[in-house]
């Protein structure tokens, strides 16, 4: 995939197409989900039977109306019996067509309620599924990409599950039944129809195959365009910055061409059958009505049965090309649930912890407790495997053990380190960038999973314990901060849903953030948007630190952002970081060795690797990288 540099392997804008995977798969799997709305479904295959049937047997009148009364009317006066059979005639045919019209109405009734709440369904699948994904999956696929699942190919299937899927199914009705009265009325004239769906069924054949792996193409394109719009708008200012306006046009050009191209070519195929058919069941028409009119000669057949035939060739032909044309929306729609699907396979995030976090209470003789209520002393429950439960009070002690970690199995990014944090110490991190700072915490949270050696959280292998009740201990300050779209409140009660009011604001001022809270026009109730760009860089750090107090972890884990930022508000931020820090284990990653002064312990990285470690006197008389880094003086 290009990337918004315009980089990367370029296919011509027809390159290689993809077949779809498993087509049969993929339909079965639609249909489970349409059928789980099992009496709308039902519903709309009955009023679609329904409305067909009625315009089939409509046409039955045709017959005894033109042989039995306006044949025998020729030349007479326009009364008696006649008349008022050929009227109660009438009247019976236009209560056929006024049943088919009230089942059209419900059919499409049903139709809407089996449609939206089927892509519901789905669209909560997909949503959940994305969640679940582990963070190594966004790393490899741009934002809009997977965007574009929600948007296109739910749209494909909207279209596909409200009209295509009424269409094959009355379509169907109509084709068997006006078949059926067909060869009852003359088996001479249905083989030529026989013939021409011959015919019919190859081109469709052949065109459907090639429109199938175009569509595919299509939404693929679809979503490469999305991804690349999507990125360039959050990297505008970037592109701004550099003048990259032009190149930005010009790449988007090529992949919305390859998008056209895509398109075109699926929407061709698809939509040079519909005249196709039109064509050919034109020429049956004409073919059917000489043979008829010679067989009417012949004495064979009458006149009104020729006029009734030739109109089942329309309600038999109509559906056909009807259906031909839905092709167009059912290849796309199983282009869409593809995609859909795929995210829906992925592997998940894998959480075979059984290890979780327990309110505790200690009692008399020191024995800890579970209990249900919150405590604010919380205990890891151990349940083994012959079913004795054990509990271990939460500490935060931290410890790795000769970890390694490679993010891409490739190359190694940290190699064989360990360390370890007691209960209430101060660990910093330095090294510079690209060191594997911010790859210690992301292990330590298990967002990826290490490749040998140990992590243990008060001595448990944090394998063991539930992923979710693992995060809930730790505080995390990230390097890059994310607000919500929201209020300044809503945004830091992020840390822990249950605070009220008090306890934001308390936990604003250990971050040194109320102050400047309290100065904007509307406080606490200040909406944030698109990701908080109403406010400085430093402001959102401070938000993202108050998010962490108010979680009031144990253990916390503070990755400094590494922009810049003005002295007061960096101080404000050190004094937020210290406040925090009181009693807990805490892991910073600074990159202002200011902030690292006060460690109990000072690891500094180098490629993965732990160089030294020791308090900040230590690494200074060391004169090693520490001193360095500290000093800014790289001579020695
Ligand atoms: N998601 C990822 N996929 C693959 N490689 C990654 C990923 N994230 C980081 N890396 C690589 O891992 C190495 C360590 O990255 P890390 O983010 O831990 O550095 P850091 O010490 O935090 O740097 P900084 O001081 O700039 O924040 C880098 O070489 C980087 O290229
Ligand atoms: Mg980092």
């Amino acid at each position: 995939m290009a990337g918004p540099m315009g980089g990367g392997k370029k296919h011509g804008p027809m390159g290689p197409v993809k077949k779809p995977k498993n087509t049969k798969g993929t339909v079965i799997r639609l249909f489970k989900y349409i059928c789980r709305q099992k009496g709308l479904f039902f519903g709309m295959l009955f009023f679609a039977a329904i409305q067909s049937l009625a315009t089939v047997s409509a046409a039955l009148f045709i017959e005894p109306i033109i042989d039995d009364y306006l044949r025998p009317l020729v030349g007479q006066r326009f009364e008696g019996e006649l008349v008022s059979g050929l009227i109660r005639t009438m009247v019976l045919m236009g209560c056929v067509f006024l049943g088919g019209a009230l089942a059209s109405y419900g059919q499409s009734k049903c139709s809407v309620w089996l449609t939206q709440r089927t892509l519901n369904t789905l669209r909560k699948d997909l949503f959940d599924s994305i969640s679940d994904l582990p963070i190594s999956y966004f790393d490899s696929k741009p934002n809009g990409e997977i965007m574009s699942r929600f948007t296109n190919d739910v749209e494909s299937l909207r279209m596909f599950i409200s009209q295509g899927l009424t269409q094959f199914v009355s379509s169907g009705i109509m084709i068997v039944g006006s078949f059926v009265i067909m060869l009852m009325y003359s088996w001479q004239m249905t083989l030529i129809v026989i013939a021409m769906v011959i015919v019919m069924f190859f081109v469709t054949k052949t065109v459907g195959k090639r429109s199938a792996l175009f569509f595919k193409k299509q939404q693929e394109q679809l979503g490469t365009v999305n991804g690349y719009i999507e990125e360039i708008i959050e990297g505008q200012k970037v592109v701004k910055v550099f003048n990259h306006e032009e190149d930005v046009i010009s790449h988007f050009d090529e992949i919305n061409e390859s998008l056209r191209k895509a398109a075109t070519s699926a929407n061709t195929f698809a939509n040079i059958l519909g005249p196709v058919m039109n064509n050919l069941s034109h020429i049956t028409y004409a073919l059917s009505a000489t043979v008829g009119g010679l067989l009417a000669l012949k004495g064979a057949m009458t006149p009104g049965e020729i006029v009734a035939f030739l109109q089942y060739i329309r309600s038999f032909t109509q559906p056909i090309s009807n259906i031909t044309q839905q092709f167009n929306n059912a290849f796309m729609a199983l282009a869409g649930a593809e995609r859909i699907f795929e995210i829906i396979d992925e592997n998940k995030e894998v959480d075979e912890g059984y290890v979780v976090l327990v309110n505790a209470k200690i009692s008399d003789n020191g024995e800890i407790e579970e209990t249900e209520e919150h405590t604010g002393v919380w205990a890891w429950k151990h349940t083994h495997g012959d079913g004795t439960v054990t509990y271990t009070r939460l500490a935060g002690d931290i410890e790795f053990e000769n970890v390694t970690f490679s993010y891409d199995g490739k190359k190694t990014v940290l190699n064989d380190v360990s360390l370890y944090a007691k209960p209430g110490q101060k660990i910093a991190f330095v090294g510079s960038t690209g060191a594997g700072k911010t790859t210690i915490t992301n292990l330590i949270n298990r967002f990826y999973e290490i490749n040998d050696g140990k992590i243990r959280y008060d001595g448990i292998n944090i394998q063991k314990i539930k992923k979710s009740d693992l995060r809930r201990s730790l505080g995390i300050v990230l390097q890059d901060t994310h607000l919500f779209t929201g209020t300044i409140e809503d945004n830091i009660r992020y840390g822990n849903l249950d605070a009220t009011h008090e306890d934001v604001v308390k936990a604003a001022k250990i971050a040194n953030a109320h102050s400047f809270i309290e100065n904007l026009p509307d406080g606490y109730d200040t909406m944030l948007t698109g990701d908080g760009s109403n406010l400085s860089q430093g402001q959102r750090q401070l938000l993202s630190i108050a998010r962490a107090a108010v979680a009031d972890p144990p253990v916390l884990i503070l990755d400094e952002a590494t922009s810049s930022i003005d002295t007061r508000t960096e101080k404000l931020i050190e004094k937020g970081m210290d406040a925090l820090m009181q009693g807990r284990t805490v892991f910073v990653i600074a990159h202002r060795l200011s902030t690292v002064r006060n460690a109990q312990a000072i690891m500094v990285l180098e490629h993965g690797e732990i160089i030294e470690r020791g308090d900040h006197d230590d690494l200074i008389n060391q004169k090693g990288k520490y001193y360095q880094l500290y000093t800014g003086n790289f001579e020695e």
